[in-house]
C-alpha cells in the first residue's frame, strides 16, 4: 500500500535546540538560556548558545532537506526572537528570520509546519510565574496572533503547543527542566490547565482571522499497557491513559476534562484553579480543533503497587523517559520488562504498541486527523571511514512507518509523519550525544553537515510513497 498523495512526509526540530545564536538580533533570553547554566543541569553542560547554528545555516540545512525529498518541515518559533521580553515591541529581525525560513522552505516546495512554542519562554515570563502565572497566557496569545499576522499567509499548519506533559511534569514533578521544581503535583495541574486555556482562546483568534490553514497541538502519545492481563494491572493502565492521556486530550478534542481524574483531583485538593468561563472557553474551542499532533516514541508497561512504594531518586537519567518511577499518587509503576527491546537510553522500541494506542485513540475519540509531529531513534550513531552508518535508525523509522501504514489500514485518520529529527540536535538534557537525525553534524569540524544512511533511505521512502518499506 502506498501513502496517500496528500500524506506529508516530513521531519522536525525545534529552536531552543537547532537555531543557536542565543542572543543575535535583538532576541531575548528564555527559560532554557538560564536553566542550563546552572551546574549538573545538563550532560556535560552542554547548552544552545551555538546549537547546531541553525540561525546561522538554516540556508544549507533547507537546501539538504529539499535533497532528501521532505515534503514538510516542522519547526519551532522562539517567542524570545518576535518578542525579546515576552511581551511589549516587536523585534523586526526576529520576524525577518522566520520569514527568511518560510520563504526558504516554499522554494523548494517544502510545507512549513509550525510550532509557536516547543518549551522555550521568554526570561521575564518565567520569572512572572511561568504558566502558572495567567498572565503568561494572555501573552501567548497576543504572540500567537502576532505569529498569524505575520507568516499566516504562507504558513498553514500551526501548533499551539508541543508536549504539555513534559514541560508541566518535568518543570514542576521531576525538576528536570525549568523552572526545576520537584514534586508539586497542585502546580502541575494548574499548569496543564492554563496551557489548555491559552490554546483554546488562541485557536479562536486564529479562526477569527480566517486565514484558512489548520491549527491543533501535539501530544505525548504514550499509551500504557498493563504488564499482563490481570485485573490490577489493567486497571493501573486504565488509570495511568486517564492521567496521562484523557486528561491531556479530552480538553482538546471534547473541550472538558475527564471525570475519573477530575473527581480524584477535587479529593486531593489538586483540582486546578479554574473558573467557569475558562471551561467554558475550552469548550467553545474544540470543534474549531483542526488536528492533534501526537509524538510517539515508546508505550508505557505499568504494573500496580500494591503495599510500599519504593523510593526512587530522581535523576536527570531516569526523569525523561525510562521506566521504573512511581506514579505521582503512587497507583502504579512503570515496569522495564525482560522480554522487551530498549534503546541505549532505555526507551521501549514497539510499533506494535504505536499501532494498537493509535486504534485505541479512533476508537476514544472518533475519527480525529492526527499527524504523527515526532518518531525517531535516539542513538549513537556507528561512523566507520567517515560514514554514518544509522542502520538501527532505518529499522526504527521503517517500522514505525509501517506501523502507521497499517494503523490508516485499519481506519485510524493519519495525514503526516514527521521524523524527529530532521538534522542531529541538542538534546535538552543529553548534549549531543544522543543523535536523531538524518544528517549528521560534525562538531570537531566546524559544524559541517554530512548525509547519513538514514538520508539516503528516507528519500526513497518518500519518492515510493513507502512503497519501499519492508515489512
Ligand atoms: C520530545 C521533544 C523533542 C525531543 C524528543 C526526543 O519529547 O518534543 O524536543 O527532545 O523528545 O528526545
Amino acid at each position: 500500500m502506498k501513502f496517500a498523495n496528500d500524506f506529508l512526509f516530513g521531519a522536525a526540530t525545534a529552536s531552543y535546540q537547532v537555531e543557536g545564536a542565543w542572543d543575535q538580533d535583538g532576541k531575548g533570553p528564555t527559560n532554557w538560556d538560564e536553566f542550563v547554566k546552572i551546574p549538573g543541569k545538563t550532560f556535560e553542560g552542554t547548552n544552545g548558545d551555538i546549537a547546531i547554528d541553525h540561525y546561522n545555516r538554516y540556508k544549507e540545512d533547507i537546501k539538504l532537506m529539499a535533497e532528501m525529498g521532505l515534503e514538510s518541515y516542522r519547526f519551532s518559533i522562539s517567542w524570545a526572537r518576535i518578542l525579546p521580553t515576552g511581551t511589549g515591541e516587536i523585534n523586526q529581525k526576529g520576524i525577518d528570520f522566520y520569514n527568511n525560513l518560510i520563504d526558504e522552505c516554499l522554494k523548494y516546495g517544502i510545507v512549513p509546519f509550525v510550532t509557536l512554542y516547543h518549551w522555550d519562554l521568554p526570561l521575564p515570563l518565567e520569572k512572572a510565574g511561568a504558566w502558572l502565572n495567567k498572565e503568561t497566557g494572555d501573552a501567548y496569545v497576543e504572540y500567537a496572533k502576532i505569529c498569524f499576522n505575520a507568516f499566516g499567509d504562507r504558513v498553514k499548519h500551526f501548533i499551539t503547543f508541543n508536549e504539555t506533559v513534559v514541560f508541566a511534569s518535568l518543570g514542576y514533578m521531576s525538576g528536570a527542566h525549568p523552572p526545576g521544581i520537584q514534586n508539586d503535583p497542585k502546580k502541575y495541574f494548574d499548569v496543564t490547565h492554563n496551557v489548555f486555556y491559552a490554546h483554546a482562546r488562541t485557536i479562536i483568534e486564529y479562526k477569527k482571522l480566517k486565514q484558512y490553514g489548520e491549527i491543533g497541538l501535539s501530544h505525548v502519545f504514550c499509551p500504557a499497557y498493563g504488564v499482563d492481563d490481570s485485573e490490577e494491572n489493567i486497571f493501573a493502565a486504565m488509570h495511568a491513559n486517564q492521567y496521562n492521556m484523557n486528561w491531556f486530550y479530552d480538553p482538546i478534542l471534547k473541550g472538558e476534562y475527564p471525570e475519573y481524574v477530575v473527581k480524584q483531583l477535587e479529593a486531593s485538593g489538586l483540582l486546578p484553579n479554574w473558573t467557569d468561563a475558562e471551561l467554558k472557553t475550552i469548550k467553545q474551542a474544540a470543534p474549531l480543533n483542526d488536528f492533534m499532533g501526537l509524538n510517539y516514541y515508546q508505550p508505557m508497561r505499568v504494573e500496580k503497587i500494591n503495599g510500599e512504594v519504593e523510593k526512587v531518586e530522581i535523576t536527570r537519567e531516569n526523569s525523561t523517559g525510562s521506566p521504573g518511577n512511581p506514579s505521582f499518587d503512587h497507583v502504579y509503576k512503570s515496569v522495564k520488562m525482560a522480554d522487551k527491546k530498549y534503546t541505549k537510553w532505555d526507551w521501549e522500541i514497539s510499533p506494535e504498541g504505536f499501532v494498537s494506542g493509535l486504534v485505541m485513540l479512533k476508537e476514544h475519540y472518533g475519527q480525529i486527523k492526527f499527524y504523527i509531529t515526532e518518531n525517531g531513534l535516539g542513538d549513537e550513531d556507528v561512523i566507520i571511514n567517515g560514514d554514518i552508518l544509522d542502520t538501527p535508525r532505518i529499522d526504527f523509522i521503517n517500522d514505525h512507518l509501517c506501523a502507521v501504514r497499517e494503523a490508516i489500514k485499519q481506519g485510524v485518520h493519519v495525514k503526516g509523519y514527521y521524523a524527529w529529527s530532521a538534522i542531529d540536535l541538542l538534546s535538552w538534557l543529553n548534549g549531543y550525544k544522543k543523535q536523531y537525525g538524518f544528517i549528521y553534524v560534525d562538531h570537531a569540524n566546524d559544524l559541517a553537515r554530512k548525509k547519513k544512511a538514514s538520508f539516503h533511505w528516507f528519500k526513497e521512502v518518500i519518492e515510493t510513497r513507502g512503497e519501499s518499506l519492508k515489512d
